[in-house]
């Protein structure tokens, strides 16, 4: 099968799949990470099959909406990937990739890296950054019931993951915790050289935010 057929294919099934997903993790925010990861690829001498696949697959099944299980996402992609009869290598590092890319295991020590992966890492981190990352922030927050803002929960810089899992901290709180520090983590240049403006939107949107809220 051609690069095109193969990834005609995962976008296929990653739409079928996708279609009753929550705002944030829907077949567009899959799109964009596509989109992020293979103008990153354009940059670095990597593997670009393995790049789009796991772009396509990173989130094809989450933890988070299956109790947990940290494995489901690989294994679905693995199922999908060996009816397509492609080398075990490519689809070994494609779960590989999958297995690593959680928010859990990005702030845990590296286990795993690969360039394939820090450009799929870094495609989806731009996702959660700039204005779109704006508004998948409010659209989880929202999916979750929590506060948009509140004076007297500031926002924490310090909590420790099992409080960050557990807490009701208003959205704004993720801004800290999260989003801003991502800039900074980007694996390769070109990934860098995007996140700078879409870290600026953020920091511009929240000094409106609080100039409106005095
Ligand atoms: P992905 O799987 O796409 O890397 P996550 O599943 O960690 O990202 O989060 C999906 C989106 O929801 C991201 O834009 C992220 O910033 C946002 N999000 C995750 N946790 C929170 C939170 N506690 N408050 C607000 N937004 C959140
Ligand atoms: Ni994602």
């Amino acid at each position: 099968m051609s690069h095109a057929d193969i990834i005609a294919k995962t976008v296929r099934f990653v739409q079928d799949t996708l279609k009753d997903a929550e705002g944030g993790h829907d077949w567009w925010h899959i799109s964009r990470v596509h989109t992020n990861a293979k103008r990153i690829a354009e940059t670095e001498v990597c593997d670009t099959l393995v790049v789009e696949l796991a772009a396509l697959l990173h989130d094809i099944a989450d933890s988070k909406f299956h109790n947990g299980d940290e494995e489901i996402g690989p294994k679905t992609a693995g199922d999908f990937l060996w009816g397509l009869q492609l080398d075990a290598a490519i689809v070994m590092h494609v779960q590989q990739i999958i297995r690593h890319m959680s928010f859990k295991s990005s702030f845990d020590k590296a286990t795993f890296y690969s360039l394939e992966f820090g450009v799929v890492q870094d495609a989806d981190r731009l996702d959660a950054i700039g204005a779109i990352g704006v508004a998948r922030a409010f659209t989880y927050g929202g999916f979750k019931g929590r506060e948009i803002y509140n004076p007297n929960i500031a926002p924490h810089l310090n909590m420790s993951k099992e409080e960050y899992k557990n807490t009701t901290a208003p959205t704004i709180n993720h801004f800290y915790e999260k989003l801003l520090l991502l800039k900074d983590k980007m694996n390769t240049d070109t990934g860098k050289q995007m996140a700078t403006q879409r870290h600026q939107f953020m920091l511009d949107y929240l000094q409106q935010f609080y100039s409106e809220v005095q």
